[in-house]
């Protein structure tokens, strides 16, 4: 598997097959339910990033893999990731090491505990949808609740609409009424899967 020479690292964005091989095959199995594909990363980070040192937050960031392209893709701008299971951290980290990147941050704890005002832009893949029954689960390590999924999604809410005007998120497999309406959609992609918003 490729090195560290910049060449080398253009390597594992080839696809999303070349990247996966970054991660030990049972996350590789989880990709297609779980992790961005590339395609998707890159042009949700044209979007995200609007100038030099643009912060972008993935709320629920998983083993890091929307953080890691979208870094790749925009070395200008700063990558952020949340994550609740801290195992899957450690995958981020180790991938983040190969991939030689600097701009990206990673940190574990669950995303109510954030200050958002630290942000400038956001990235979410639905990431409380696990909670609902008949999903697909990542692992059974922790609680899964409908109660949870109503709640995180009330205080992701309301956490976009303390945020000022400007404020942009590309959502992926996310539901319209998820996103306050102060938030307008601008462009979308992939069959409607990913959406772009920007605060009004
Ligand atoms: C659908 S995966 C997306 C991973 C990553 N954003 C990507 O696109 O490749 C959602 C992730 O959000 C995490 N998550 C769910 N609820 C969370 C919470 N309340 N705080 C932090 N992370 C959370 C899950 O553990 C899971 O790893």
């Amino acid at each position: 598997m490729p090195g560290t020479t910049k060449k080398n690292i253009n390597n594992w964005f080839i696809d999303d097959t070349a990247f996966h091989y970054l991660y030990p095959p049972e996350i590789q199995k989880m990709a297609e339910n779980h992790w961005t594909p590339i395609e998707v990363s890159k042009c949700a980070a044209d979007f995200l990033v609007t100038e030099k040192g643009s912060k972008v937050l993935d709320i629920g960031c998983g083993v890091g893999k929307f953080v890691l392209a979208a870094a790749h893709y925009k070395p200008n701008a700063i990558f952020y990731g949340i994550e609740q299971r801290e195992e899957l951290l450690e995958y981020a980290t180790d991938a983040q090491a190969r991939l030689d990147l600097k701009n990206v941050s990673f940190i574990h704890g669950n995303f109510t505990q954030l200050d958002f005002k630290k942000f400038d832009n956001f990235y979410f893949f639905n990431s409380f949808y696990e909670n609902l029954e008949g999903i697909a689960k990542i692992d059974h390590k922790i609680q899964y609740s409908l109660s949870l999924y109503n709640n995180y999604n009330k205080y992701l809410y309301n956490q976009l609409k303390k945020m000022p005007v400007g404020t942009r998120i590309a959502t992926y497999h996310t539901r319209e009424d998820q996103i306050p309406p102060s938030y307008y959609i601008v462009k979308t992609q992939f069959d409607k899967l990913l959406n772009f918003l920007i605060k009004v």
